[in-house]
C-alpha cells in the first residue's frame, strides 16, 4: 500500500509498531524503535512497515516481494509467533502494539533481514530434486514417469514449502542444535524420497537418519503450527521415522522408480485445447549443460 493512499478517513485506528532494529557494523545491540501507524481496512503487517518506511524511516530495512504468500521471503517475528508479514492483517492481531522482530533461530543482516543462508545450505544438502539411475532418459525424456493420483497425494501437501523458514524459527530442537537439519530440509528430503518417481533414496537416506536427522526431532509440533502453507513437517518427519522401522523389521521393501509411460498411440487433440508452446529447453542445451 502506498503512503498517498492512506486516505484519513479510511484510517480506522492507530497501532504501535514496536521494531527491531540493528546495524552489526554500526549497533552495539539491537534496539527495538517506536512508530505509530495509521490502520486501514485490510492493511497488512508488511503494509504498516511500508507506511514506517516511506513516512517516518526510510533506513528500516526488511525482505519481501510477491506480498501474496508466495514468495516466502518476508517470514518475520511478530507478536511473539514466525509469520509471513504480507499474509497478516493488523486488525486480525488484535492488539495495539505490533512488535515486529527478525526470525529467531538466524542470524541478523540488518533489521529485519535474516541470513537464511543456513536454511537454503540444508535444503540443498537433502538433494531436492528427482533422481533417476537412468541419466540419459532424465537428461533426454521420451515420455512422463508414471504416477497414480494416490501416489501423488501422498507427497504434494510436501511440496508445498515456500522456504520460508519459519517452521526453522519456530522449532526448539534448531534453536538449540545448529547442526539439526531441521524441518524444511527433512520433511523436503521425505517429500522427494516418497515420490514413486524418484530413485534417490539412498542418497537421502544419509541426511535423513544421521545424528543430525529425524532422531533429533522431540515432536514438539511448533514447526507445523506455525507453516502458512499447511505443509505440516512434523507429519512428514514421523512418516520418515516409521518408513525406517518399517524397512528395519522387513515390511517393506525399498522401491525402484516408476517406469516411463509409452508414447500414446492413435491420440487426437480434444478440440478447442491451446497447443502447449515450444519447450523453452532445448535439447542442445540439455547435452551441453554442465551438471554441478
Ligand atoms: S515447511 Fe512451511 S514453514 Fe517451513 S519453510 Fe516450508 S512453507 Fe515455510
Ligand atoms: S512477500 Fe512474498 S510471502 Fe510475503
Amino acid at each position: 500500500m502506498s503512503g498517498s493512499a492512506v486516505q484519513d478517513s479510511a484510517v480506522i485506528k492507530t497501532v504501535r509498531f514496536e521494531v527491531l532494529r540493528y546495524n552489526p557494523g554500526k549497533d552495539a545491540e539491537p534496539r527495538l524503535q517506536q512508530y505509530v501507524v495509521p490502520v486501514t481496512k485490510g492493511m497488512t503487517v508488511l503494509d504498516g512497515l511500508t507506511w514506517i518506511k516511506e513516512h517516518e524511516d526510510h533506513t528500516l530495512s526488511w525482505r519481501s516481494s510477491c506480498r501474496m504468500g508466495i514468495c516466502g521471503s518476508c517470514g518475520m517475528f511478530i507478536n511473539g509467533l514466525p509469520r509471513l508479514a504480507c499474509n497478516n492483517q493488523i486488525v486480525h492481531l488484535h492488539s495495539d502494539v505490533v512488535v515486529v522482530k527478525p526470525l529467531p533461530n538466524f542470524d541478523i543482516i540488518r533489521d529485519l533481514v535474516p541470513d537464511l543462508e543456513s536454511l537454503f545450505a540444508k535444503h540443498r544438502s537433502v538433494k531436492p530434486y528427482l533422481i533417476r539411475k537412468d541419466l540419459e532418459e532424465q537428461n533426454l525424456p521420451t515420455g512422463e514417469y508414471f504416477q497414480s493420483e494416490q501416489e501423488l497425494l501422498n507427497y504434494i501437501q510436501f511440496a508445498y514449502c515456500i522456504k520460508c523458514g519459519l517452521c526453522m524459527s519456530a522449532c526448539p530442537t534448531v534453536a538449540t542444535s545448529k547442526d539439526y537439519v531441521g524441518p524444511q530440509a527433512l520433511t523436503q528430503a521425505w517429500r522427494y524420497t516418497t515420490d514413486t518417481r524418484d530413485e534417490g533414496v539412498k542418497e537421502r537416506t544419509e541426511k535423513l537418519y544421521s545424528p543430525h536427522g529425524v532422531y533429533r526431532c522431540h515432536f514438539a509440533g511448533a514447526c507445523s503450527q506455525v507453516c502458512p502453507k499447511g505443509v505440516d513437517p512434523a507429519l512428514a518427519i514421523q512418516l520418515a521415522k516409521k518408513d525406517a522401522f518399517l524397512k528395519t523389521f522387513g515390511f517393506r521393501k525399498h522401491r525402484r522408480g516408476t517406469p516411463v509411460a509409452p508414447p500414446v498411440e492413435n491420440w487426437v487433440a480434444k478440440k478447442n485445447v491451446p497447443k502447449a508452446p515450444a519447450p523453452t529447453v532445448t535439447q542442445d542445451w540439455l547435452l551441453n549443460r554442465q551438471v554441478p
